[in-house]
């Protein structure tokens, strides 16, 4: 039975299971992991205006995404090597998203299966894609999603180079610098069209778009969802804070696709605050692998129970009742009050960075 009473407890707990090394890679970012530090700086930028005198005695956090029920507006961001983290790997994050009635997206670098990780669970999720071969490799790649029956299908598009990660082990970059990868370089708007021919009108998302123009062409691209993301910083570094990029994204999509983003979300009042600005969910990287780190499904299980709590309370205390109706008049600019890093939203852990 994994108990933590805070997602502070909770951190110190992964911080003393995971390995140093695992440690670093979940929490790492590029170079001078300016991207990442914006991705907390911009939420961080962000103040709400609460409304008062109204009556919040029911809260519903429930939404959906392309039709989908999300219990609450927050999926499981995609990410590779769980079973470094959790026992199970990818069955473990599956479970705990199916027990909290979310989405969960699955990394093509991560364990156990397409098909095992299909078989876990019968809820909805996505099935993210790196390209590690020609196009016909692609197509094989996706006729085996659909076959497992994966609700939908995301096109991961920030990953063209790997990322310079300077916390990793020298050891673990040299694994990472696999000849594979190097698809990666070919990736453009043929990729997209070539998947969507496999998939016969089934979700698709693209993930990684930082731009208005790139928002645009996607939703040109048929794709369903566009999903902001920098990768948690950890590919191009010196980019924007994604919730930055959010209202231009907004505007360029023009309802036409619904918005995912991640970044740096850690916290209900950060999902509320991208929520507010237009995105349909939020996705969570660090947090889930913290999560697993502390305790596996469980520990995922009741870190998302916890955020469930917080996102209630930000809207409660906001003075709204469900998600349609935050706007952008509940957001306003204000200034930081701390310096920004992948764990400043947690100001009472034991040490003030947990290097
Ligand atoms: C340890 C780790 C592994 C990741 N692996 C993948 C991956 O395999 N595919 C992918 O599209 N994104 C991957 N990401 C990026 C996440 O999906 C997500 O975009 C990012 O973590 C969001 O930022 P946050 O960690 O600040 O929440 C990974 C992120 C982390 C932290």
């Amino acid at each position: 039975m994994v108990s933590f009473n805070t997602v502070t407890e909770m951190l110190v707990m992964a911080k003393r299971n995971l390995s140093h090394d695992e440690w670093d890679y979940i929490n790492g970012a590029a170079e001078s992991e300016t991207s990442l530090r914006r991705n907390r700086l911009a939420l961080d930028c962000l103040a709400f205006r609460p409304r008062i005198l109204r009556d919040v005695r029911n809260i519903d956090v429930s939404t959906t995404l392309l039709g989908s029920k999300l219990k609450m507006p927050v999926v499981l961001a995609p990410i590779g090597g769980l079973q470094r983290m959790t026992k199970n790997g990818a069955n473990d994050v599956d479970k705990a998203a199916a027990e909290c009635g979310i989405m969960n997206f699955i990394s093509t670098v991560t364990e156990p299966s397409i098909e095992e990780v299909a078989a876990n669970s019968p809820h909805n999720k996505v099935y993210q894609i790196y390209v590690r071969g020609d196009d016909q490799w692609v197509r094989n790649l996706v006729r085996r999603i659909m076959k497992a029956g994966y609700w939908g299908v995301a096109l991961t598009v920030d990953s063209a180079f790997y990322g310079n990660r300077e916390r990793l082990h020298p050891s673990l970059i040299a694994t990472r610098r696999v000849a594979a990868r190097d698809w990666q370089k070919g990736v453009t708007w043929d990729t997209v069209k070539l998947i969507q021919d496999e998939i016969g009108g089934k979700p698709l998302f693209i993930k990684g778009v930082m731009t208005a123009e790139d928002a645009a062409l996607s939703v040109e691209h048929g794709a369903h969802s566009v999903y902001i993301s920098n990768h948690g910083g950890r590919q191009l570094d010196h980019v924007l804070g994604n919730i930055e990029t959010l209202p231009e994204v907004i505007k360029a999509v023009d309802g036409k696709a619904e918005v995912v983003i991640d970044g740096g979300f850690v916290r209900g009042t950060d999902v509320v605050k991208a929520l507010a600005l237009g995105a349909r969910a939020v996705g969570i990287g660090r947090l889930q692998a913290w999560a697993l780190g502390a305790g596996g499904a469980e520990g995922l299980v009741a870190c998302l129970r916890a955020l469930e709590i917080e996102i209630t309370t930000t809207l409660g205390l906001l003075g709204v009742q469900n998600i349609s109706q935050l706007d952008s008049s509940y957001i306003t600019k204000a200034m930081p009050v701390r310096h920004p890093h992948e764990h400043s939203a947690f100001p009472h852990l034991p040490e003030d960075r947990m290097l």
